[in-house]
């Protein structure tokens, strides 16, 4: 009984790289969320050129973003997550 109380209060796990906050990051928490876990776009693994046009399917798919709320997304992805821009990675 004690023990099913302390897992049920238990936080889930951070993101494994905390991202960085704008605008961008704030549509992501509220409209790519739905039908997996923010948690699936900041462990992704893509590109600077993959980033839009994984926006754009994610889109199609039937995420709610306007026009100009994709480019701040795009623009966010590209800057903040692209594998290609990340400065200060190792390992490559
Ligand atoms: C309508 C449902 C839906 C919404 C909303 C949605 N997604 Fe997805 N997303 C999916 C599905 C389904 C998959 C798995 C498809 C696959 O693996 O091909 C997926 C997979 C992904 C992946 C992994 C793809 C890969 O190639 O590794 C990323 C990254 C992603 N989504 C980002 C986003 C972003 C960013 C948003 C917000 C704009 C978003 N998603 C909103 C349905 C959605």
């Amino acid at each position: 009984m004690l023990g099913a109380v302390a897992l049920a209060a238990q936080q889930p796990a951070a993101p494994a790289a905390a991202p960085a906050a704008g605008p961008g990051l704030d549509l992501i928490n509220e409209r790519c969320g739905f039908c997996h876990t923010t948690n699936q776009v900041f462990t992704a693994h893509k590109t600077a050129a993959e980033w839009p046009a994984l926006v754009q399917s994610m889109i199609d798919r039937g995420a709610e973003l306007s026009p100009e709320e994709q480019k701040v997304m795009s623009d966010y992805l590209v800057a903040n997550l692209a594998t290609d821009k990340k400065a200060g990675a190792t390992g490559h």
